[in-house]
């Protein structure tokens, strides 16, 4: 009886141990609802790129740019980049300068217990906006009119 006692408590207790570690039934993948678009990026002007994941638990996310993981202005405050709304990358400032730009190639990367969901590619590039071509010598107003429509 002393035995068969010590058995069902060593089995609960493995079973216990086994529960504590593993996700439940409830936990789900993360699945990226929402996936950044190609598109323009504006120097000096803010934009979003958009990234919506679920998963249980809720999954974090983080970015990459050109394959390497951003840093949001909480690791490097000259970043000039944030999270929002729990997934979307903010840049309160884009940069494009001779030997830093924020253009390239976005991912983002859901993460929970369970793992990770990729999203799709995004390619972003510089939009040429009429204060360029102000200071160009060349004045092409219909060329302008169409520049300016380029919207984030
Ligand atoms: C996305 O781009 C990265 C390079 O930035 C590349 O390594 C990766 O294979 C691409 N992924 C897809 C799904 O095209
Ligand atoms: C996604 O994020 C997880 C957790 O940080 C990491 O282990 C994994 O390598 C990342 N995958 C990609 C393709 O960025």
């Amino acid at each position: 009886m002393a035995e068969f006692t010590i058995l069902l408590f060593l089995f609960l207790a493995v079973q216990f141990i086994c529960e504590g570690a593993s996700p439940t039934d409830q936990d789900a993948y993360p699945q990226i609802l929402e996936h950044p678009q190609n598109g323009y990026l504006a120097r000096d002007n803010p934009a979003t790129l958009s990234c919506q994941a679920d998963g249980k638990p809720k999954p974090t996310i983080t970015w990459y740019h050109n394959g390497r993981k951003v840093k949001t202005m909480d690791e490097d405050p000259y970043s000039q980049k944030m999270l929002i709304e729990g997934g979307k990358l903010f840049f309160l400032r884009v940069i494009h300068q001779k030997d830093k730009s924020d253009a390239g190639v976005y991912y983002c990367n859901a993460t929970n217990i369970l793992g990770s969901a990729i999203s799709r590619n995004a390619t972003l590039k510089i939009a040429v906006l009429r204060d360029d071509f102000l200071h160009s010598p060349v004045q092409h107003k219909c060329f302008h009119r169409r520049q300016g429509q380029v919207q984030l």
